[in-house]
Parts: structure tokens; C-alpha cells; sequence
């Protein structure tokens, strides 16, 4: 599955500012810095549509994208971002926990971390989370064009063993890489059969 066409919708400050909520949705959160946005660009095949930047805390807003006329892809700030102030934070992790326990039309939840990296505390605890809320979600590791597939491997055993210390059955997993289109044809595929799963679901 190719996206033929993925356009801007709104940026919302919170829940309630959200489009009407009569679409599949698929979000995207991480930390910051991880890549989400380049993640989306890539799978939308197109350079600017998320604004990207090297300095990690860009996004700010719940940004909706619509995709081929059907459904909403959405990019989200990242967590954990140590140099905002602690309030801004707070407010920051309000708006994106409220959104993602009460916004009815989410399907699932793309929770991206840095492939190069041990599982962190704060994504184990992100992931806890979604878990205790019955939020589905899929895991994406991301920038692996920066790593060899063996030193990935090893972050990947070690990884998966963490997660089973709490996890009976883990999610799935993505590896992807915005530099080079790794993951796209995955991710897509996997939003395309959950959209045929909804069937009639959103159709009025
Ligand atoms: P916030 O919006 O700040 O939370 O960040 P984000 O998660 O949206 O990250 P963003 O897509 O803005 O990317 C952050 C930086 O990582 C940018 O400099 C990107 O060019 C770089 N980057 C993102 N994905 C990849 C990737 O797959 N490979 C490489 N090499 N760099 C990447
Ligand atoms: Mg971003």
C-alpha cells in the first residue's frame, strides 16, 4: 500500500480541539528526538509534511495529518524532553495522556525508541502505562541506519528480555529507518489490514 495523498489537517493543543474523531487514527510518540516525524514523512513519502528538527522538543502540538481521504495519521511531542521546564512537561504529558486514553477513534499507538539504545526507564514505564490502559500499540525502532544489524541484534535480545520481565505477550515490533524507507511497507501494511478489520465502522 501506497499513501497517494497526505495533507495537514490542524494542529490542537488538546483533546477537546481534535477533528471530529469519525476516522481511523494511527499516532505516533516517543521521546524526543526519536523520530517520529521524520517517521511520518517517510511513510507518507514526503520530505515536509512533519516539521523536523536536529533539537529535540519541535513538536509541540497534536498534529493531525489525513491520508488518502480515509484516515488520520497523527504526529505527537515527544516525552521526557529534560530541558523544558518541569511544568511545561506536565503540561505536555496531560495533553498527551488524556489524548490517547480518551480519543475514541485511535486505533493503535506507534511507540517509537532509538534503536541504538537499551531500553530506557521512561519508555518502560511509558509502555506500562499504555498497558494498565489497554492502549494497543506497536513498537518501532528507529534510526538503524546508524547501527549494523548485529550491534541492533543485540539491543534487540536485550530488549525483548527486559519487556518479558513484565510483558506475557509482547507487542509487535517494527525496525525502521527514515533515511532509507526500512519499515514503511510494515507500517503501512499494518494500518492498511486494521483499516479493513474496522470494515463499516466509521462509514455513517
Ligand atoms: P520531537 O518532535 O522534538 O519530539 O522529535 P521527533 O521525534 O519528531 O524527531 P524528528 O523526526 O524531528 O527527528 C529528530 C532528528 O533525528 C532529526 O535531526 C532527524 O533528521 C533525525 N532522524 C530521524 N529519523 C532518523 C533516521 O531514521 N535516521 C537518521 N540517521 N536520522 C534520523
Ligand atoms: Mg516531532
Amino acid at each position: 500500500m501506497e499513501i497517494k495523498k497526505a495533507a495537514f489537517v490542524k494542529s490542537s493543543a488538546q483533546l477537546k480541539e481534535c477533528p471530529k474523531a469519525d476516522r481511523p487514527e494511527y499516532a505516533f510518540i516517543g521521546r524526543s528526538n526519536v523520530g517520529k516525524s521524520s517517521l511520518i514523512n517517510m511513510i507518507c513519502g514526503r520530505k515536509e509534511l512533519a516539521k523536523i528538527s536536529g533539537k529535540p522538543g519541535k513538536t509541540r502540538l497534536i498534529n493531525h495529518f489525513l491520508i488518502d481521504e480515509h484516515w488520520y495519521l497523527v504526529d505527537l511531542p515527544g516525552y521526557g524532553y529534560a530541558k523544558v521546564s518541569k511544568s511545561m512537561r506536565e503540561t505536555f504529558d496531560k495533553m498527551i495522556r488524556s489524548y490517547i486514553r480518551n480519543r475514541e477513534n485511535l486505533v493503535n499507538l506507534y511507540v517509537l525508541v532509538d534503536g541504538r539504545h537499551e531500553a530506557l526507564k521512561n519508555d518502560l514505564e511509558f509502555m506500562r502505562w499504555l498497558g494498565e490502559n489497554q492502549i494497543p500499540f506497536t513498537i518501532v525502532f528507529t534510526k538503524l541506519d546508524k547501527i549494523s544489524s548485529a550491534e541492533f541484534n543485540r539491543t534487540f535480545t536485550s530488549y525483548k528480555k527486559k519487556m518479558k520481565e513484565e510483558w506475557e505477550d509482547l507487542p509487535p515490533f517494527h525496525r525502521s529507518s527514515s533515511k532509507n524507507e526500512l519499515g514503511k511497507t510494515d507500517i503501512l501494511g499494518e494500518i492498511h489490514k486494521l483499516n479493513l478489520e474496522l470494515g463499516d465502522h466509521f462509514k455513517t
